[in-house]
């Protein structure tokens, strides 16, 4: 395996201080289960001196998919090569990638859900017994070569596992759902951001912050770099319960850590299709969104908190909805 390891500035936009995502594995906070497991499984890879098995995470945005990819790589001593499903358009964009790959190396595909199913086909032989399998020449005189591959990890990440298909689901020896963070898992990735961008946070307020971030690592970061523009302009740089609370109202995000959308989606149920249940593409255009967003973005929290509920007919609101929205049944 090669020992130089690759810098990225993948989503640097978003994580302009990159320190900010964690590296290793001790570093990454929550996800118990998988992060252990994953101790397991890359201390026995690099034991056997043989590459990692293939790995899918999956759930919604903004749990760390891509952090734990690039810990994974950093944790196996590998390098990392990233692509995304949608720019992947052709079977050769596919090959190209591959071909590039070398001795256990890890692939960090995004998106992967998002792979044509005919390019998809390719990497089956890729991922079971490292091999590419091409078609060159034209129609009168084409014919298949194969070329070896390195023994490479490929890394999947997606919002919908169900879009994957099982062929392609099935070659995964490891599959990992990443899971929304519990309040004190929040409040330890917003102590961690405190330290890193310099910026003190009280306690109460980090607990506070923590219950508002909607279950998100992500979420708890943005909020954390907006309200300290407010410690910063309206205080004297410390984050405190007396700047977070009307920081977070200005911002949109109630004591649920619901924000406007979430609400205008209950409330578009509540007002326009009498509760529900109503399917998802009538709901997007009252809204103004898109489908796939609520699917993948709002959706989930809604359904895990239960102001939410999918039947067959579509998505009704609860009790719970009209209790937190104050409207009478
Ligand atoms: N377990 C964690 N511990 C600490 N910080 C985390 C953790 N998971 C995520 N983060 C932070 O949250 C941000 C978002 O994580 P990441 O980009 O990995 O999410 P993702 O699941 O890949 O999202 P998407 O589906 O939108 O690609 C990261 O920049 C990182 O700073
Ligand atoms: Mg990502």
């Amino acid at each position: 395996m090669n020992d130089e390891r690759v810098v990225t500035s993948l989503e640097l936009d978003e994580d302009r201080e990159l320190s900010i995502r964690p590296s290793t594995l001790d570093e990454y906070v929550g996800q118990s289960e998988i992060k252990e497991n994953l101790r397991v499984f890359i201390k026995s890879a690099l034991m056997r001196g043989e590459s990692l098995d293939h790995i899918l995470l999956y759930g919604p945005p903004g749990l760390g998919k891509t952090t734990l990819a690039y810990i994974i790589a950093n944790e196996l001593g590998s390098n990392i090569k990233t692509a995304s499903g949608p720019s992947i358009e052709k079977a050769g964009d596919l090959a190209a990638i591959l071909s590039t790959l070398e001795e256990g190396d890890v692939l960090f595909i995004d998106e992967i859900h998002r792979i044509p199913r005919y390019i998809e086909e390719i990497l089956y032989p890729a991922m079971e017994d490292y091999y590419l399998d091409i078609i060159v020449g034209t129609d009168g005189s084409s014919r298949n070569i194969k070329i070896n591959l390195p023994k490479f990890t490929l890394v999947g990440a997606t919002t919908r596992a169900g879009d994957l298909s099982s062929p392609l689901r099935d070659r995964f020896g490891i599959i990992a759902k990443l899971n929304y963070y519990t309040d004190d898992e929040l409040y330890q990735i917003i102590k961690r951001t405190s330290c890193v961008l310099d910026t003190p946070i009280t306690d109460d307020a980090a607990r506070c912050l923590a219950s508002r971030s909607r279950g998100t690592p992500r979420i708890a970061n943005r909020l954390f770099k907006r309200i300290r523009d407010f410690a910063l302009v309206y205080g004297e740089g410390i984050i405190n319960e007396d700047i977070l609370e009307p920081s977070l109202n200005k911002l949109g995000v109630d004591k649920t850590g619901l924000d406007d959308t979430d609400r205008n989606l209950l409330l578009a149920i509540i007002e326009r299709f009498n509760g529900g249940p109503v399917g998802i593409d009538a709901l997007a255009s009252s809204i103004g969104e898109e489908a796939s967003t609520i699917e993948d973005v709002y959706e989930p929290f809604l359904l895990q908190q239960g102001y939410l509920k999918r039947t067959a007919r579509g998505r009704t609101v609860t009790d719970k909805t009209y209790e937190y929205l104050n409207i009478e049944k």
